[in-house]
C-alpha cells in the first residue's frame, strides 16, 4: 500500500515538474520609451518610424507603474497603395557589453493584412483587439488615411520563454515591407524598434 502512495506521489512531482519547464516562464516586457516603440537604431534610409508611418496626433500614452495605457485614433499615413502585400518582421537582440546580439527568436509574417485582425496572433491580443471600428476598416489593413478607433487599453505584454531565463535589455526590430500586385517593393519601409526589459513572473 505505502508503496503504491509513494509512486503515486513521486508520479505527481514529475508531472507538475514536467508541465512547469514545458511551459516555460513568463515574462513581463517594460519598455523603456513611453510610446513603446523608439527610432530604429540603424534605420534603412528609406524607412519610416512610427509617426511616420501613422498620424498620432490623436491617441496618447501614459504610464501606469510601467505599464503604457493608449487610448484614441490613429491615422495610417503610410504611402502604400489598396492590394498591397505588407510584410512583416521582427528580430529580437539581447544587449551585452555595449553590442546588440541577435537571438534564436525571430518571426517573418508574409501577408500582415490577411492576418491583422486573427484571433490568435499577438498583435490582435496586444493591439488590434481594441480597435472599436474594426468592422468597418478591417478590409483597409493600413491603407493611407485607415482611421483606428481605439478603445483604452493597457499594453501589457506576457511572454513565456523556454530556455535560459532572461536577463538585462532586450530589443524588438519590426520592419514592414509592402510590395505591388507584382511583387515589387514599394519605396518606403518601415522600422519600430521596442527596447526593455523582460520582468519574470513565475
Ligand atoms: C477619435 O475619432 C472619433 C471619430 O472620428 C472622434 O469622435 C473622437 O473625438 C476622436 N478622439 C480623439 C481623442 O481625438
Amino acid at each position: 500500500m505505502w508503496f503504491q502512495l509513494l509512486f503515486q506521489v513521486i508520479a505527481v512531482l514529475l508531472m507538475i515538474l514536467f508541465t512547469r519547464q514545458s511551459n516555460g516562464l513568463n515574462y513581463r516586457f517594460i519598455a523603456e520609451d513611453d510610446e513603446f516603440f523608439a527610432e530604429c537604431d540603424k534605420a534603412p534610409s528609406n524607412a519610416l518610424n512610427f509617426h511616420g508611418m501613422a498620424d498620432l496626433s490623436q491617441i496618447t500614452f501614459a504610464r501606469n507603474d510601467g505599464i503604457i495605457a493608449i487610448s484614441g485614433n490613429a491615422t495610417a499615413t503610410w504611402p502604400i497603395k489598396p492590394g498591397d502585400r505588407i510584410e512583416g518582421k521582427g528580430v529580437m537582440f539581447w544587449y551585452d557589453r555595449g553590442i546588440w546580439h541577435p537571438t534564436q527568436f525571430s518571426m517573418t509574417v508574409h501577408d500582415c493584412c490577411a492576418v491583422m485582425y486573427d484571433k490568435p496572433q499577438y498583435w490582435y491580443k496586444y493591439w488590434t483587439k481594441h480597435i472599436i471600428n474594426s468592422e468597418e476598416i478591417k478590409d483597409q489593413c493600413f491603407n493611407p488615411g485607415t482611421k483606428m478607433l481605439h478603445e483604452p487599453f493597457e499594453l501589457d505584454i506576457i511572454m513565456p520563454f523556454t530556455g535560459l531565463p532572461l536577463n538585462g535589455r532586450y530589443k524588438v526590430v519590426t520592419t514592414l515591407r509592402a510590395f505591388d500586385k507584382s511583387n515589387v517593393q514599394r519605396d518606403t519601409s518601415v522600422c519600430l524598434q521596442a527596447i526593455g526589459e523582460f520582468e519574470r513572473l513565475n
